[in-house]
């Protein structure tokens, strides 16, 4: 099998943005399904930075795959048209950046009707952990104040800045005026950090995180990517490191869905490099005890198919497939922080 964790990917290889492996090159593939969907006529999720930072090889996989595979290429990334009385096919990737920007916004404008989210105030704190080319602080309609950090390992940064650099956009506030993609938060800051180790908070803060503010940490697409082990220290990490009214969002993937469907839904060589990089096993009956003991309250846990019917209702959405109604395979979780909360 190939070793993913150590291999030079040659598609992620451009010029002085290249990636080290292949973790670091998702985040160029997630750009390139977003700016396929934001393409289409009826997009359910918006991001006109996504194709500068997905770049010409990404999208070109990310569109071989979707010729190659269409209906695996449907399920996860990219959307499939509306046959004769049916709903379009809507990708698994546009549905969740839908449904995060609608939680993140939620917190950030105090507003309790999404998600489940609770705000004892609106949130002007928000951390996007494996960041990778999130676009949100740029492209989301965010209250005034609000102040973004963006971690991601070393090499994701990098291209980030210089993607980021390329394509016109604002790094501060101040040069909105002439920039191509002005800032959308009050300022945005990025850490180089491996977050499976120890220090990053302290580094966080070097940067100006203040950590008795209520904080939104936002893990999309990031904690399978992690050990069992690298999850639970992360998720006891971000609970010491909240303030009372923290909020914590994320993807989860059920551990039987990595072992069976991941590998009956990707084609061969995105497959060796996931099933050997796909790690933390997150079984859903265990999650919201789990997350207790890690010092987060689950407030709500959505499968991806409902995520699609509250988001896109005129669309379906078929991530992985589910044994029986209720099944929790690919899902999404917010919580907050039980540390105050009397929970
Ligand atoms: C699939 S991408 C998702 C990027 C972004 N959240 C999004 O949805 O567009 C996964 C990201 O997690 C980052 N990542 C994986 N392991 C990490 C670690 N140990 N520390 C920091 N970032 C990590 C990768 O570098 C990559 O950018």
């Amino acid at each position: 099998m190939t070793d993913s964790k150590t291999e030079s990917v040659q598609e992620g290889a451009v010029d002085e943005a290249e990636l080290s492996n292949f973790v670091s090159w998702t985040s160029r593939l997630v750009a390139a399904c977003r700016a396929i969907e934001t393409a289409e006529p009826d997009a359910v999720c918006s991001d006109p930075l996504a194709q500068h930072f997905a770049g010409a090889k990404a999208m070109d996989y990310v569109g071989t795959f979707a010729r190659e595979q269409p209906q695996q290429a449907a399920a996860m990334l990219i959307g499939l048209p509306a046959k004769p009385g049916q709903k379009r096919r809507v990708s698994g990737i546009a549905v969740r950046t839908c449904y995060f920007d609608l939680a993140i916004l939620a917190a950030c404008n105090g507003n309790s009707s999404f998600a489940g989210i609770e705000c004892t105030q609106p949130i002007r704190q928000v951390v996007l952990l494996g960041a990778g080319q999130d676009a949100r602080p740029w492209r989301l309609q965010l209250p005034s104040g609000v102040r973004c950090y963006e971690v991601d390992q070393s090499d994701v940064v990098r291209a980030k800045e210089i993607l980021l650099g390329r394509m016109g956009a604002a790094l501060q506030t101040e040069d909105n005026a002439s920039a191509q993609f002005p800032l959308a938060a009050a300022e945005c800051h990025r850490l180089s950090a491996d977050l499976t180790l120890d220090g990053w908070p302290a580094a966080l803060e070097a940067k100006g995180f203040q950590k008795s503010q209520p904080t939104l940490w936002h893990a999309e697409g990031l904690l399978n990517y992690l050990s069992a082990a690298a999850v639970e220290k992360l998720l006891r990490d971000l609970s010491q490191t909240s303030a009372p009214g923290s909020l914590f969002t994320a993807t989860m993937i059920a551990d039987t869905t990595l072992v069976d469907q991941a590998a009956r839904h990707t084609e061969q060589r995105f497959r060796e490099r996931y099933s050997s990089v796909w790690g933390a096993p997150t079984p859903p009956d265990k999650t919201k005890g789990f997350m207790a003991s890690c010092g987060w309250r689950v407030l709500e846990m959505t499968e991806m198919r409902e995520a699609a019917q509250a988001v896109a209702p005129s669309m379906q959405c078929h991530f992985f497939q589910q044994e029986k109604e209720g099944d929790f395979l690919y899902y999404f979780v917010t919580a907050a922080v039980a540390l105050h909360t009397g929970s």
